[in-house]
């Protein structure tokens, strides 16, 4: 069977090496850089800058203490080029690796898709597919707002000539949050502006933790209007504000190259079933593309069961428990629950971060994290984890795993961490497992 991918990010990647591991002919189109939004833009990107405005902290830190000096002369042109060949080098891992599954790549874009054929036409070839698999990902949502193009996204951080000296950053999503920590520890001076509420998605004892002890430095405007963006900054309805204005207004899914043939939801996601079917016969669709979690994880799951699909193997996505998480000085972790299960047995209990590997020298703080765990005091039933600490997103990860696979808080009665660590969770679990 002939399996055509088309777009070679997180979802598109690993449905193509997932295809060819079960022995289909696939081939992958990639129209820029394989490894997609995730490794070229998105939070390889992140990563990097993070690593260094973590350092940057941790130096005045050790600068207000006098163990070392602070550093603050900062090339941030260096700082790019650094990022960009450490992506390049991963981009070549992520090739051989795909190509030693099995798969074709070609470095082409999809032009046309022509349902009834069964066949994609690139650069005027045609090339026949027996199962398409789409994963075209998603882009910088534009907001219509007057002069917009005057204003940078995450696809032109790398390209800035210096830190900004003044930052607005307009948006009020995980993004908006992650820059802000960022150029805030390179130095510059950064407003977010929210045109509702920053961080809807975390509950109010963590947006206040992530407000006060990580984005200390930020100024957060909420419910403030932009009315028109300039090269020099942007008026709102509080007046002007000069500096360099990010957009961080969320995402746009690629969907428009299947207009007309698959149906489309309302702000242009490809509308799918759990198996990842388009309402096209033989066509799939992953990432996000199809709107949703909008994480790499979610994505690749996602391109997974796709693949298995197309093949023959039926499998549905499960979205149960999906870890979110966001990096500032330290690592977020909260999942989207959204459950309008009215549960009259929960109980909640937080506790502060511990001190150890990450955390110890903001003790005298009182920076070392936050973690909130919510459960059914009858059964035991895990339904809720929030944790703020250096060690969040790989603990959460192992968390959700549990959660998925029923794990109660009484299993954790005999939980051995591994001593120093700065994950807290596992004393919560043990105090419920005790007392709750
Ligand atoms: C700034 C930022 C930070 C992020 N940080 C994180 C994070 O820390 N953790 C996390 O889990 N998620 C993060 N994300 C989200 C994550 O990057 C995405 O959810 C993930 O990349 C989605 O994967 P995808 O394969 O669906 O789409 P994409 O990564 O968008 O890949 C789609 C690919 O399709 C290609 N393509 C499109 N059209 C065609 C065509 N016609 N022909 C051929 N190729 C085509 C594109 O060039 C692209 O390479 C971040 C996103 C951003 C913007
Ligand atoms: N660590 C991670 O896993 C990670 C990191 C970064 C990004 N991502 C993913 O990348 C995707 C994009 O992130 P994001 O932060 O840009 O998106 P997001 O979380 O969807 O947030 C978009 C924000 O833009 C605001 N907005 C939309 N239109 C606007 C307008 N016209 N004017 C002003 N504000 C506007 C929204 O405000 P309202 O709240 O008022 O609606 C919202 O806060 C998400 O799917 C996210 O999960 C993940």
């Amino acid at each position: 069977m002939k399996i055509l991918v088309v777009g070679g990010g997180p979802a598109g990647r690993i449905a193509a090496i997932e295809a060819a591991q079960i022995g289909e002919e696939v081939t992958l189109f990639e129209k820029e850089y394989l490894g997609g939004k995730c490794l070229n833009h998105g939070c390889m990107v992140t990563s990097g800058l993070n690593d260094v405005a973590r350092f940057i902290k941790d130096s005045q830190k050790f600068n207000e203490m006098n163990i070392t000096t602070k550093i603050d002369d900062i090339n941030f042109q260096n700082l790019s080029k650094g990022i960009k060949n450490i992506i390049a080098k991963i981009r070549r891992v992520e090739e051989a690796e795909t190509k030693d599954a099995g798969v074709e790549i070609l470095n082409n874009t999809v032009e046309i898709i022509n349902q009834k054929n069964k066949e994609v036409i690139v650069n005027d070839e045609t090339y026949q597919f027996d199962k398409l698999i789409m994963a075209t990902g998603s882009r910088g949502y534009i907001p219509p707002i007057k002069g917009s193009e005057n204003a940078k996204t995450y696809t032109d951080v790398l390209e800035f000539k210096d830190v900004p000296e003044k930052l607005i950053i307009v948006g009020s999503g995980v993004i908006a949050a992650e820059y802000a920590g960022v150029f805030s520890a390179l130095g510059s001076k950064v407003h977010v502006l929210c045109r509702n509420s920053f961080l809807r998605v975390l509950e109010e004892d963590v947006k206040k933790y992530v407000i006060k002890k990580l984005l200390d430095e930020v100024e957060i405007h909420e419910n403030l209007k932009v009315n028109e963006i300039k090269q020099n900054g942007l008026t709102s309805d509080k007046g002007f504000m000069h500096g360099d204005v990010l957009l961080a207004t969320g995402m746009t899914p690629n969907s428009e190259i299947l207009n007309g043939i698959v149906d489309i939801g309302n702000n242009g996601e490809v509308l799918v079933n759990q198996r990842m079917e388009t309402s096209a016969r033989d066509i799939y669709a992953a990432g996000d593309l199809v709107g949703g979690v909008g994480t790499t994880p979610v994505a690749r799951m996602e391109g997974v069961v796709a693949a298995r699909n197309a093949c023959g193997i039926i499998t549905e996505a499960d979205y149960r428990f999906i870890p979110n998480s966001m990096s500032l000085y330290y690592d977020i972790t909260f999942f989207n629950q959204n459950s309008t299960v009215v549960d009259t047995n929960i109980i909640e209990g937080s506790i502060p971060g511990f001190a150890g590997p990450g955390a110890f020298w903001r003790v005298l703080d009182r920076n070392t994290g936050f973690t909130k765990v919510k459960v059914n005091q009858e059964s035991g039933e895990i339904r809720d984890v929030t944790s703020i600490s250096p060690s969040a997103r790989t603990s959460m990860a192992y968390i959700s795993k549990m959660m998925r696979d029923d794990y109660k808080t009484y299993d954790f009665d005999d939980f051995m961490e591994a001593h120093p660590s700065t994950d807290p969770l596992y004393k919560l679990m043990r105090f419920f497992a005790r007392y709750g």
